[in-house]
């Protein structure tokens, strides 16, 4: 049922004759004829549940169809059982299955003179050659009023952000407890692959393993370099399960103790980190976070003498404090109406997550070079607050150390 009244409330905010045309995400080749493992467009996934490619969902008042994949014997062998026309009515609850093979001749009989057109083409052929049949119709695009409902999380949602939370959850601890000096970057990475595999779920994004002075590049994905004794190590990993993120953000050393400089910069993240969060609530601005944290960072690099007083932040902290968070990692929904930034609302998933960066500059102090530091949560808007999806995960300098050198 959940989805056909997500169907209803969409349509409730279009036109009267408005009739959606959504289709999933093609199949993805990694090399020749190998695929990736396939994950549905998360429009079309929260609007039907469906889970196979090669469909399109046609959505009026009056009627719900789906173009499908129909049973093939000899495919199935390969690539596992389809749904198939027959069975998809009764499953789906739909009024009439069609052939994903008939679109071509099918598509235009199910919109009537005075339909009102939805539909978004992903850049992929398919769509490409659906935005083709349209071309006599005036479409209008769905982004805005459903990206509006993605971002507003139901308790069936936050149930399944809370499990994907609680696995990170447990393969960050597993990763402090594991790392030794030494070690390769993507040996650490193993303990998240294994974590996730074993709860049936994957990485949400590609995982940031990141030694010493690879923490400083942001979006470090290559975790082939060794973990040094005395350096720190940043992991941003999270996991999704059932097509829903998490996306979580620790930084520990790598023998087990944090330095006195390693100290003084993850306390200014930590203290900046949980003001951040502790202003969540419905009513706040979605820029407060952001506007507490960069107060708060600014004045511990000045203390240490790393700024010079109104020195421009941006050069050891140059993004943002958070990002909305759902079945995409950087989920959909804006963070502005009318030009000024909205209000935080129950309902609402966002990440916290601010960092410094120090690489190595002649001009700053060498006991900081190359530390790289980012501490992130996924954080639930509740009625009167917040709840940290991932507040189980340590992240206190005592705790961590307690945890690494617990025998
Ligand atoms: N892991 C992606 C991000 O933190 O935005
Ligand atoms: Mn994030
Ligand atoms: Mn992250």
């Amino acid at each position: 049922m959940i989805h056909q009244n997500r169907q209803k409330e969409l349509l409730s905010k279009l036109d009267d004759n408005a009739l959606i045309i959504i289709s999933t995400n093609p199949e993805q080749f990694r090399n020749g004829d190998v695929t990736f493992a396939f994950r549905p467009h998360s429009d079309f996934f929260y609007l039907t549940g469906f889970d196979e490619p090669e469909a399109v969902a046609v959505i009026s008042r009056s009627h719900y169809a789906m173009f499908l994949r129909d049973k093939d014997p000899a495919r199935e062998i390969w690539d596992g059982e389809r749904l198939g026309l027959e069975n998809a009515s009764a499953a789906l609850k739909l009024n009439k299955a069609f052939d994903i093979k008939t679109i071509n001749n099918q598509l235009s009989q199910l919109i009537n003179n005075n339909s009102v057109v939805y539909f978004d083409a992903k850049p992929c052929d398919f769509d490409t050659q659906i935005t083709n049949l349209l071309a006599k119709y005036t479409i209008k695009s769905l982004k805005e009023p459903l990206h509006e409902m993605r971002l507003i999380k139901d308790e069936s949602e936050i149930k399944t952000m809370q499990k994907a939370a609680d696995i990170s959850t447990i393969a960050h601890q597993h990763a402090m407890q594991y790392v030794t000096p030494g070690m390769l970057e993507c040996e650490l990475q193993s303990v998240f692959d294994a974590q996730f595999v074993k709860n049936k779920s994957e990485h949400a994004y590609t995982p940031i393993v990141a030694g010493g002075k690879n923490a400083c590049i942001l979006h470090y994905i290559k975790n082939n370099q060794v973990l040094i004794d005395g350096d720190l190590v940043l992991i941003d990993a999270g996991c999704e399960f059932d097509n829903y993120a998490s996306d979580i953000t620790r930084v520990f050393p790598v023998n087990g103790r944090f330095s006195d400089p390693q100290k003084s910069i993850y306390q200014i993240v930590l203290d900046a980190q949980l003001a951040a969060i502790e202003c969540i609530k419905p009513g706040v601005s979605v820029h407060e976070p952001h506007k507490i944290a960069c107060a708060i960072i600014q004045q511990g690099l000045e203390s240490l003498g790393l700024l010079a007083p109104g020195e421009p932040l941006s050069k050891f902290y140059m993004h943002g404090t958070g990002h909305w968070l759902g079945m995409d990692v950087h989920d959909v929904g804006t963070y502005q109406h009318n030009k000024q930034h909205r209000l935080f609302e129950k309902g609402m998933v966002i990440t916290v997550e601010p960092g410094i960066y120090i690489r190595k500059d002649d001009k700053i102090n060498p006991i900081y070079n190359d530390i790289g530091i980012r501490i992130e949560d996924d954080v639930l808007v509740t009625e009167t607050g917040h709840n940290v999806l991932t507040g189980n995960l340590i992240k206190t300098i005592n705790d961590i150390e307690a945890l690494m050198n617990k025998n």
